[in-house]
């Protein structure tokens, strides 16, 4: 994007962004995006991640960025990764948690019949790793005063989106640790907060059941169209800047408009198409769904 303009945000500002695997990842996104309006980052992942994707790029592309191997599902490598932060770049005015797995979906393995012990790593991979960064940051003493704590969600936290699984327990848990936090991070006007994103096409989106369309389905319904990443990384930056002293506790939907929309005249219309078309009606498996009498 070298023809947009940046506004020096986060000019003398420095942050790390957990997560960025990729290109399409929001998380990689939102560093460059960060490191664009004049901050200093730093980018964490797991080991696999560092050694199979192309992390090493991002990192080139934002100023030498330190990179730091951490499993953000385990206290002793979150520590460490806090204390290496702490003698890479000193410390951090935000930390951004752009962190999710779940190998139920993965597996396809049915919401009824959820293995445990994946059941228990989504929460903890997708939804308590958050506490721990935080946690963490705050025993290292890595975490600036004013500073911003951005993590991100998705819709299925409040609503039932069917094949979202277990994920959507595991963002449930991450908005309540976002609000449990909130005022214990507030008397060092730290802030803290969710971005709830439109259906994005990343490693961990796609891999879920039936995700082009929900995607279709999502613009559709959407009066602004579906965000894209790097609208993400751009409302991030916001967030994460000194003009959102007072944004704390929020699970802010960025997705066009969707989650305030009931119906709209053409799904209406789709709708009755369907129900008045027995073969079309039975290929959707509209049957599944229909009011139980
Ligand atoms: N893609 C979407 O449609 C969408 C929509 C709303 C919210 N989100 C959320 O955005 C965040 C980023 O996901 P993404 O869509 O950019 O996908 P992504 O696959 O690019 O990023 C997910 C990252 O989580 C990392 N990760 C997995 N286990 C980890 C662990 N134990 N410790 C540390 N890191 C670990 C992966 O290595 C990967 O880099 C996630 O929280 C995701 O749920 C995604």
């Amino acid at each position: 994007m070298p023809d947009k303009a940046h506004y020096g945000l986060l000019k003398g500002k420095k942050g790390i962004v957990f997560g960025p695997l990729d290109e399409s990842s929001i998380g990689w996104q939102i560093a460059l995006h960060a490191y664009r309006e004049g901050a200093e980052v730093a980018i964490s992942n797991i080991a696999t991640a560092l050694r199979f994707g192309n992390i090493q790029e991002l990192a080139e592309s934002c100023g030498n960025a330190p990179v730091i191997m951490c499993d953000a599902s385990k206290d002793e490598d979150v520590d460490k990764a806090f204390k290496e932060l702490s003698e890479k770049l000193g410390s951090v005015d935000f930390i951004v948690h752009s962190i999710g797995m779940s190998q139920n979906i993965r597996k396809q393995v049915p919401y009824e019949e959820l293995n445990y012990e994946w059941f228990m790593k989504t929460l903890n991979v997708s939804g308590i790793s958050l506490h721990r960064l935080v946690s963490f940051a705050l025993k290292n003493d890595v975490l600036n005063d004013g500073g911003s704590i951005l993590a991100l969600s998705y819709i299925a936290s409040q609503r039932n989106y069917w094949t979202y699984s277990d994920m959507g327990d595991a963002k449930s848990l991450l908005e309540s640790i976002v609000r449990s936090y909130g005022p214990r991070l507030a008397k060092r006007g730290i802030r803290i907060n969710t971005i709830s994103q439109s259906p994005t096409y990343t490693k961990a989106g796609s891999g879920i059941p039936g995700f082009e369309k929900m995607h279709e389905y999502s613009d559709l319904m959407s009066p602004l169209g579906n965000a894209s990443a790097e609208e993400c990384a751009e409302y991030a930056v916001t967030l994460l800047s000194d003009l959102t002293r007072k944004v704390t506790m929020q699970n802010l939907f960025h997705d066009g408009g969707y989650s305030s929309m009931g119906a709209t005249i053409p799904m209406i219309r789709l709708a009755d198409e369907a129900l008045h078309d027995e073969e079309l009606a039975a290929r959707v498996g509209l049957e599944d769904f229909s009011p139980s009498k």
